[in-house]
């Protein structure tokens, strides 16, 4: 019988994931005994796919795009930051079989920022561009760490304010449309739309970003995305891409699974240089 423990992620499309070479990095640093594979699994054979998945004795999945809302109601239990984020991108199975569901993307994001960076959240001005799902899952782990604001800008305006409305309890969060920026100043902005997926921006005004500013896009790709231009083009003290958001959320869904924190710093450096 096969004794080696076996991970994957699930989502569609599925083929540029790059979660295999990290877990397989992270198990090899942290010498345990895994394998992580990635499987083209569709909204419509998720709950089909999870269940066989586990019931053939797997440890955790991986769920992305299209996938972690339909995992958020696959799941039996719920860390609160799933909750929150009403999606999940971790799936743990638990010693008494039940399936917990997690969210480390907000996490692996503040991580990121904080840690890799040291771009500070404390009193800072952050607007958050978009109002979906991806939006959803950062408010709460952003104003973890004291920002004086979070504003969410969005295409269709009626979504940022709802938004905003829903996590009203936390602080100071306002939604509105891109116009309604004029005149507004910010220390971070965060890009959470899908537009730099189709190498798009949203349509962003003048001097939005404040001396010093830094900007993030959630989206990763091999050349800099629309987003990380616009913020060189505009100044930005940094201008970061999603890669090491990607490598930090995996790392904490690699904790919830084997109870270990690998090392990030080195895999972040050999993507950076390409080795990987
Ligand atoms: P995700 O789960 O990745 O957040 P989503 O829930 O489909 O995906 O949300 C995509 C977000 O990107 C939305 O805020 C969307 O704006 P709308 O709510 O108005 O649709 C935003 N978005 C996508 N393409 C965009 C574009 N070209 N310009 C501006 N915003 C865009």
């Amino acid at each position: 019988m096969n004794s080696i423990d076996r991970y994957a992620v699930f989502g569609q499309p599925i083929n540029h994931s790059k979660s295999p070479q990290i877990h397989t990095f992270f198990a090899q640093q942290t010498r345990q005994n895994l394998i992580y594979q990635a499987k083209e699994v569709g909204a419509d054979i998720f709950t089909v796919s999870a269940n066989e998945f586990f019931s053939k004795g797997g440890k955790g999945l991986n769920c992305t795009v299209p996938l972690k809302e339909l995992a958020f109601q696959f799941a039996d239990k719920l860390t609160p930051r799933a909750k929150f984020a009403k999606a999940v991108n971790t799936l743990v199975l638990q010693s008494d079989g039940s399936i917990l569901g997690d969210n480390t993307d907000g996490c692996g994001l503040v991580r990121d920022l904080m840690i890799n960076h040291q771009i500070t959240l404390k009193e800072k001005r952050i607007l958050i561009l978009g109002a979906g799902g991806a939006s959803r899952g950062i408010i709460d782990p952003i104003m973890q760490h004291s920002p004086e604001k979070i504003v969410i800008a969005n295409r269709t305006v009626e979504k940022s304010i709802a938004l905003a409305i829903e996590f009203q309890d936390l602080g100071m969060i306002k939604g509105c449309g891109f116009k309604d920026l004029v005149q507004q100043q910010f220390d971070l902005i965060l890009n959470a739309t899908s537009a730099s997926l189709s190498n798009q921006l949203p349509p962003l005004v003048d001097n939005l970003l404040a001396e010093n500013g830094c900007c993030y896009d959630l989206a990763y790709a091999n050349e800099p995305t629309a987003f990380v231009r616009w913020g060189l083009e505009n100044k930005a003290l940094k201008s970061l891409d999603g890669l090491g958001m990607l490598i930090e959320q995996a790392a904490e869904a690699f904790y919830s699974w084997r109870g270990i924190r690998p090392n990030t710093e080195n895999i972040i450096n050999l993507f950076h240089e390409g080795t990987i």
